[in-house]
């Protein structure tokens, strides 16, 4: 048995209890340590998927689709049944996630229309005053590196300020996409950022335009007279409307759809066919080249989002369409991260995880997305189907192999669990997580997390009650989407459902289900059926918790931080547009010269 078996792990450990040095004479004397390295502490690789539902995974139940290679992972690790993300989209939860915090206290929770960034080209993201895992782990002496999608912001005031990338961040190698893959970034899909502003400003250029050409038509021909001054007004607005237009939303895919290596703009607009393969090199790539040190690899995953693009090889061989085929190829992408893993003789000094930034997108049949058995998806709140995601950890020789935990646990837990890995003992601000090796290992079968709250943008949509010493876990909701229309499952007219005015009905009392026995929240408990504990008991010590929470909060300062998610932020400012070529001919393209 090499130095990597268990054996070798244990004479590690101990060595390290004495004296770094000590490991590193061993070391030299111990011959031959392929892929292990001296470093006690574990290297990362964190996988997280776009838009996965819960429901999507062979080894979350699902008997139709093929995912061999997560379904191993789970085999050979720990799976978490309740894993729960703090937010059902893309940027709020990629905030927490990376933090350890609720999205309240990096000011990326939306008050208003929009949940998510929508522009490259915002001056909205992860504000420099937060601290991802990235950083505390790079500060411990690991090697960082994020390949795939960021979407939490690049410039704050000036093109190449890179305040918000993740260069920044913790980061020290960055390959990907800074902002994400949506539709728009395949000529012919639908438009998918703010198509009803782009109508209204398409419909007041054209009527513009219209109202000149008559103006003009009608003084050429002498039936009428107006002013050189009008006329030019009306030009001007006409002009500056078909700018607003036409400058931000034709250009859509230039804007946004890029890829950058590091602060290099290295593709505009990206080929999407061509990105899969890119990302798995550049991953794969990442692992190799820092395998003899602790890493960490957070591999962002721009599978499953629309426009759902795949390589051949998996065309039309699912059993659910396009959907399935994306689904079949983002398994064997995580299959071929676990072989680059294996065969460098990482696995057993490497913590693998797997995840989903929220739930599936269930409101576009063609998207696709099953969040099983739970209620709603994407963008929904605090309905179930949104917020609880696949969690998987691996670590041979380390956690138990097909150990399954029911516990609440969050996404915001990666931090705490990842700092105490990497041995971080310094001060750090107040986390939402908490460490997750005792519920791992085993060595404790009740998590931490007593209650969570549920939110939607800066509203508190619902808490989640695990009472000591019962099974139960209640969840309360305050108030819970419109669905349109009625009674279909989700917001099917809108495309997102809202998170407050008349697009939410509010609940007094609160609607409260018991997770353990309505997993699928579809019967709120009665005074009669609340057979546990007393609803109003449950309602009393939830606002409790409520209350307690917000003080916590609110020593963040007065008013919270500054929000990310104004108009203000969120709309796209050509001055910091990231851009290769010269502004506004932005254009180039990666040919796949990976870095070595
Ligand atoms: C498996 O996933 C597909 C794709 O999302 C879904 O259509 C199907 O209903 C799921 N099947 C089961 C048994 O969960
Ligand atoms: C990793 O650990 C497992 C379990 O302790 C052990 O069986 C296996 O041989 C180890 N693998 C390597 C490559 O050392
Ligand atoms: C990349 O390939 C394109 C098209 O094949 C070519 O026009 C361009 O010059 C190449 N760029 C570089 C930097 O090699």
């Amino acid at each position: 048995m090499g130095p990597m078996g268990r054996d070798g792990e244990g004479f590690l450990t101990a060595a390290s209890l004495l004296h770094p040095l000590a490991v590193l004479v061993l070391m030299l004397g111990g011959g031959d340590v392929s892929g292990a390295h001296a470093d006690p502490r574990p290297s990362f690789v964190l996988i997280m998927a776009d838009d996965l539902g819960i429901g999507d995974v062979g080894c979350y139940g699902n008997t139709t689709i093929r995912t061999p290679n997560i379904d191993r992972l789970a085999r050979q690790g720990v799976t978490l049944s309740q894993h729960i993300a703090a937010a059902p989209l893309c940027t709020p939860s990629r905030a927490a996630f990376l933090t350890g915090r609720y999205t309240l206290r990096s000011g990326l929770a939306s008050h208003g229309r929009v949940p998510v960034l929508l522009f490259l080209a915002g001056s909205g993201g992860l504000p420099p005053t937060e601290t991802t895992f990235a950083k505390r782990l790079q500060k411990q002496g690991y090697t960082t590196g994020l390949v795939g999608k960021w979407h939490l912001g690049v410039n704050c005031v000036s093109r190449g300020d890179h305040c918000h990338h993740p260069n920044q961040h913790g980061f020290h190698y960055f390959y990907g996409l800074p902002f994400t893959l949506f539709n728009n970034c395949v000529p012919g899909e639908a438009i998918d950022i703010l198509a009803d502003v782009e109508l209204a400003l398409r419909h007041l250029s054209l009527l513009l335009g219209l109202a000149l050409l008559t103006l003009v038509c009608l003084c050429a021909s002498g039936l009428l007279s107006i002013s050189g001054r009008l006329l030019a007004t009306l030009t001007g607005l006409t002009v500056a409307a078909v700018a607003v237009w036409y400058v931000p939303f034709g250009f859509l895919q230039t804007w946004n759809c890029i890829v950058m290596r590091n602060q290099e703009v290295v593709e505009q607009p990206m080929v999407v066919e061509t990105l899969t393969e890119r990302m798995l090199k550049e991953a794969q790539n990442f692992i190799t080249r820092n395998a003899h040190q602790p890493f960490l690899l957070f591999f962002s995953l721009a599978h499953v989002h629309t426009p759902l693009f795949h390589s051949p090889a998996f065309a039309g061989k699912s059993r659910h369409g396009v959907y399935g085929d994306n689904v079949e190829e983002m398994d064997w992408i995580i299959g071929q991260v676990t072989e680059t893993v294996d065969s460098l003789g990482l696995a057993n000094n490497t913590m693998m995880y797997f995840t989903s930034d929220h739930g599936g997108h269930i409101e576009d049949p063609i998207r696709g997305g099953w969040n099983g058995i739970y209620k709603g998806g994407k963008a929904m709140g605090g309905w179930e189907g949104g917020i609880r995601v696949p969690g998987i950890f691996r670590w041979p020789g380390r956690l138990p192999a097909g150990r399954v935990v029911d516990q609440p646990t969050s996404l915001m837990d990666l931090y705490p669990t990842l700092t105490h890995l990497a041995q971080d003992t310094e001060a750090d601000r107040a986390l939402d997580g908490h460490n997750l090796m005792p519920l791992l290992e085993g060595s404790s079968d009740r998590s931490e997390h007593q209650f969570m709250f549920h939110y939607c943008g800066i509203y508190l949509n619902a808490v989640r009650w695990h009472p000591p010493g019962s099974d139960s876990v209640f969840k309360v909701h305050y108030f819970t989407p419109n669905f349109s229309p009625a009674g279909a499952g989700g917001c099917h007219d809108a495309q997102f459902c809202g998170c407050h005015g008349d697009r939410v009905t509010r609940h007094r009392p609160p609607l409260v289900y018991d997770l353990l026995r309505d997993p699928s929240e579809s019967r709120p408990l009665t005074p009669a059926t609340a057979a546990e504990r007393p609803l109003a008991e449950v309602l009393e010590r939830v606002a409790e918790a409520v209350a307690a929470h917000r003080a916590r909060l609110a020593q963040e300062g007065p008013g919270g931080p500054p929000t990310q998610m104004s108009w203000g932020n969120i709309l796209w400012k050509p001055w910091l547009q990231p851009c290769c070529g010269t502004f506004p001919f932005c254009g180039c393209h990666d040919n796949a010269t990976f870095a070595g």
